[in-house]
């Protein structure tokens, strides 16, 4: 397993390229879910330098499911959110990824941190059930687009749920 990550500088795209292959062997041989999510937000997290990347797991709640709080990088955040509250719980209802360019011109946007200002979360599917989102914030308006809906996908792609 890599220790180490190597961190570049360059283009958005060129930074993904660098980190993929990274993630990959991280994740590699190793089946556990939560360790692979903890890798995945802590990679993120150094190669970006993103507010707040992080997992929300949907798990069973006295009202049928919620998200729960799982493997994050950044401050603390709200535990648990029900479905279609806030983005994540839009991206949960609706199964798409959600990009925000300013959170705070998205109805319901659930402000766990006043410095995050854009946004974007991915739908994790298993058997065509969303069963987890990753969510990523940046401190600064306008961060996410289509490149990230596609790397950061490929990422979650690598994730085994069983
Ligand atoms: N802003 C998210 C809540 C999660 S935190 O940003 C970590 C939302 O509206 O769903």
């Amino acid at each position: 397993m890599a220790e180490d990550l190597s961190i570049i500088t360059g283009s958005k795209q060129e930074q993904y390229a660098s980190l993929l292959p990274q993630v990959k062997a991280l994740l590699e041989g190793e089946p556990d879910l939560i360790a692979n999510m903890a890798n995945i937000a802590a990679a993120l997290k150094e190669q970006f330098g993103w507010l707040w990347v992080g997992f929300y797991i949907v798990k069973p709640a006295p009202a049928g499911e919620e998200l729960v709080l799982g493997p994050f990088q950044g401050p603390v955040a709200c535990t648990r959110i029900k479905k279609g509250r806030g983005v994540c719980g839009s991206s949960w209802a609706n199964a798409e990824t959600l990009i925000v360019p300013d959170v705070e011109k998205f109805p319901g946007h659930i402000a766990c941190s006043s410095l995050s200002k854009s946004e974007i979360v991915i739908p994790i599917l298993h058997e065509q059930k969303v069963v987890a989102v990753l969510d990523v914030d940046s401190n600064e308006y306008n961060q996410f687009d289509e490149t990230d809906q596609h790397y950061l996908g490929q990422i979650t792609g690598m994730l085994q749920w069983v």
